[in-house]
Formats: structure tokens, sequence, C-alpha cells
């Protein structure tokens, strides 16, 4: 590969002159933005301990609060980016979001889809375009872009959930803003309940509206059933995973990041290859060892990691008699979408 020019090897009176003019030469800057064979992420394999930061986070509770903090977060930053970007990948922003008894988090809407995974504590919940969900250990719930969210709380202890966002990459898009509402009206009904069996969707003969996200509520007793269903069904599968979906579409449950369900078995190995999109897991049930090129994370119970993309990842089970939980979320729906997916 042919060595390319420097800056510093253009006279600096035309390095001014084009710099007058908001013009750039390419060739210094070429193989930084066209690196050859492999991107050179900023994503830095990094883990985050669930009993280190939630001391932290319950400090905040102490030192802010709600009404000064509309949102009480703590930012999963990834320091390859630099901690005041808060990003956790290009395109993930991760939180941990507390919720203290009685506290109300108003209704907003914005532009960046979220979803959040609870963590801990029951007697929370959140109403997304009206309906009420209840939040409790491993349940998901979306907040897709544009429908209006707010969060209560009827219980007794703390509340705790992972949020992820495609906040970093909407940003960029210089498509980011929320607007404030009104307290929602709740209706009845709810998404999960009509949509509760696989393969049977409600077909209204009068549709006067068809709603993009039918499905806003992934209760985790029922994920967690799933999986070990389909590991008992299939002995065999190398990977007992789910995808969360849409269920109107089959497609995945929002359109920029993808979320699964990732049960390991007893003693499991699983090798995932490099494939181009970065990752998250977050521990649901048990423990689970993660392999990121050099770097070896042990992720005990509600500890989150994420991983650049481009890498091979092992995942370990090294508890002989229980299987680990995962929950995971990735960009795969983006580069598929882009065109720019791959795996090697
Ligand atoms: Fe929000």
């Amino acid at each position: 590969m042919n060595e390319l020019g420097r800056l510093e090897d253009l006279p600096q009176d035309y390095r001014d002159a084009l710099k007058a003019q908001n013009l750039v030469p390419l060739w210094p800057s070429l193989r930084a933005v066209l690196p050859p064979g492999k991107p050179r992420p900023n994503t830095r394999a990094t883990a985050w301990s669930y009993q280190a930061l939630r001391p932290l986070l319950m400090q905040a509770g102490q030192l802010t609060p709600i009404e000064k903090a509309e949102r009480r977060v703590l930012v999963l930053a990834n320091p390859g980016h630099g901690l005041d970007k808060m990003q956790a990948s290009a395109a993930i922003y991760l939180g941990m979001q507390l919720l203290l008894p009685g506290e109300w988090a108003p209704s907003h809407r914005h532009t960046p889809n979220a979803v959040r995974m609870i963590v801990e504590g029951e007697g929370a919940y959140t109403t997304v375009d009206g309906e009420k969900c209840p939040m409790s250990r491993g349940d998901l719930i979306l907040t897709p872009t544009g429908l209006w969210h707010e969060h209560g709380h009827d219980g007794s202890e703390p509340v705790v959930w992972l949020d992820v966002l495609d906040l970093p990459l909407v940003h960029y898009m210089e498509a980011s803003y929320h607007v404030d509402g009104p307290r929602q009206t709740v209706h009845p009904g709810s998404g999960h309940r009509s949509h509760a069996h696989g393969g049977l969707l409600p077909t209204p003969v009068f549709e006067r509206s068809r709603k993009a996200y039918p499905m806003l509520r992934y209760p985790w007793v029922e994920a967690r059933a799933a999986l070990q269903a389909l590991a008992a069904d299939q002995p065999t599968l190398d990977a007992v995973q789910l995808t969360y979906s849409n269920p109107a579409t089959g497609g995945d449950a929002e359109n920029i990041l993808g979320f699964y369900a990732l049960m390991l078995r007893p003693g499991q190995t699983l090798n995932l290859p490099a494939r181009s999109p970065a990752s998250v897991f977050h521990v649901i049930e048990g423990g689970a060892q993660v392999r990121i090129e050099e770097q070896v994370f042990d992720l005990a119970e509600a500890d989150t990691c994420c991983a650049p993309g481009y890498t091979p990842i092992t995942l370990v089970n090294a508890s002989a008699s229980a299987p680990a939980f995962v929950f995971i979320a990735d960009e795969s729906p983006l580069h598929r979408k882009l065109g720019v997916y791959e795996t090697r």
C-alpha cells in the first residue's frame, strides 16, 4: 500500500488558501476514514458491574429529586468514545434509571427509539401510547420513536431499569428532539395480551387505524418459558435465542436496534462469529463469561457489557447445573437496512 502524502508535506500558504475557502485535501485523511480491511472502532469492550454502580445510583436518588432530573439516569458510557459522548457504541446508548416509590417521570416523546429492560424492583409501570405496562425483572418494554411515555411507581422499593436507545445515531443525524406532554389517559387492553400466542395474529375486519407497534411489553416470564421450551424441543440447537419482534410484521421490534433473549445451557460455550454490528450483553439470570478479543468479563446477574463490531465473541456459562439467561441488544437492523451488515 502506498504511503499517502501528509498535511505537513504541503506548503503553509497553500494550506492557508484551502482553509480560507473551506476546503480540505482528502489524501492526508483518506486512511483514517477508509482504513484497510476492517474498521477501527472507537467502541471498546467495556463492562459495568451492577454491584459497583447500584450504590452510586441510589446516591443519585438522595442527591437529586426526580423534579430536578426528569429522568434519573447514570449513563453507561464507553471510554473509547469519551465519557462525555454518553454512548456505548456508535449507535447504542445505555443508561441505568432509578425510580423511587411514589415518584413520577412526566410524559414526553422523542425521535430516538428506546426500550427498558427491568433490572430490579416491583410496582413501577410505564405508560406508552396510553397502554399501562407493569414493570417486573426481565420484562422488555418498548417506547418506539414518537410514542408518548411516562413512568410511575406504586411499589415500596426502588425500581431500576436499563434503558437502551439509538440516541447516538439519531443525535448524529441531527434528528434528535423531545416534546413534553400532559399525563396520558390510560386505555384498557394490552398489545401483549392480544398477541400472546405466537402464530395467531389479531385480524380485525374493520381496521380503523393500524398501530405500527402493536406490542409494547414482552414479559420475562413468557420469554423465559419460550427459551426453555425451545431448548427442550431442540436439544442439539447451538444458540437458544429468541428475537423480540413486531408480531404484525415478523420483523424487528424497533427500526434501528435489535433485541434478543439468549439462554446458555448449563456448561455451554457459544462462539459467535465476527459480525459488523456492535452488541450489548446484560445478564438477566445466572452468570456468563463474555470473551471479546483479549478482554474477559465475568458477568454476574444484572451486569452489562458491550462489544465492538467485527469481533468474534465467546459466551460461556460456567454453571454445570443452571442455565444462564442473557438479554442482547445490537445494531443489526441498522446495518441490514443500510446494506453494510456482514459476518466474517
Ligand atoms: Fe423518554
